[in-house]
């Protein structure tokens, strides 16, 4: 999610004014992706990086986080959507933490929609998470490290519970993934759009499925092998 800076910038307000507006669009996504049958959408709102902003910038990030959860707690019950997080989340504030393991626990019974934010994430520290954890558990004699299959590599990594995005949609017109999802990202189809998070209503997320579904993907196979 991506432009909320600049779609403030332009219309002379503060930063975080666009922030605002870029969670009104978020709860907008939640709605379309559940009423297009969108299973799963995973939501990039705090990288590792991120942390490097102006602190008055993240202070108000993880306010306005606090408060969606606190506002779509009953939301995501009465619409029957689980809530999962992707990311070093022990590392958020504390009532940030706790807040979202309330909610995670309060949607943990639902199994139809997912909605996983991705909080302090970063796919790198994602993988050395991961590798960390398999080598502790090769030196523990649990694993055989000759027989590590990528199965089970990604067994190890946030989203294990989790089908790999089938489309990964990138708004404000960068053409980067910006050490989003990179291994579970390999076979995306990816979307870029010039339009501004704030701006990302319905009718956009409609466009960016339609152009999904005149894809061909392959999977490094052939035209013809597919066809066949
Ligand atoms: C939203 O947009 C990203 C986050 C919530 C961290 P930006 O804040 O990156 O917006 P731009 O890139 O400055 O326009
Ligand atoms: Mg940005």
């Amino acid at each position: 999610m991506d432009g909320n800076g600049r779609w403030a910038n332009e219309r002379g307000l503060p930063r975080i004014e666009g922030h605002r507006r870029g969670a009104d669009a978020v709860k907008r996504a939640l709605k379309a992706a559940q009423e297009n049958g969108v299973k799963i959408i995973t939501l990039y709102a705090f990288s590792v990086e991120n942390w490097n902003r102006p602190k008055d910038e993240v202070d108000a990030l993880m306010q306005l986080l606090d408060r969606f959860l606190q506002e779509q707690l009953t939301e995501l019950v009465k619409r029957k959507i689980r809530l999962r997080v992707v990311g070093r989340y022990q590392e958020l504030p504390e009532h940030i933490c706790e807040r979202l393991s309330h909610v995670e626990a309060a949607t943990a019974e639902f199994t139809d929609y997912t909605l996983a934010l991705a909080l302090n994430y970063g796919a790198r520290t994602e993988v050395v998470d991961a590798a960390r954890a398999i080598a502790q558990a090769a030196q523990a004699g649990k694993i055989n490290p000759d027989e590590l299959n990528y199965e089970q590599f990604a067994q190890h990594l946030y989203t294990k519970d989790l089908p790999d995005p089938d489309l990964v949609i990138r708004t404000s017109g960068e053409a980067r993934l910006s050490n989003f999802l990179l291994l579970q990202a390999a076979y995306a189809e990816i979307y870029f759009t010039p339009v501004l998070w704030p701006d990302f209503d319905e009718k956009q997320f409609k466009l960016a499925l339609t152009d999904y579904a005149a894809r061909e993907r392959r999977y490094g196979q052939t035209a013809e092998q597919l066809q066949g």
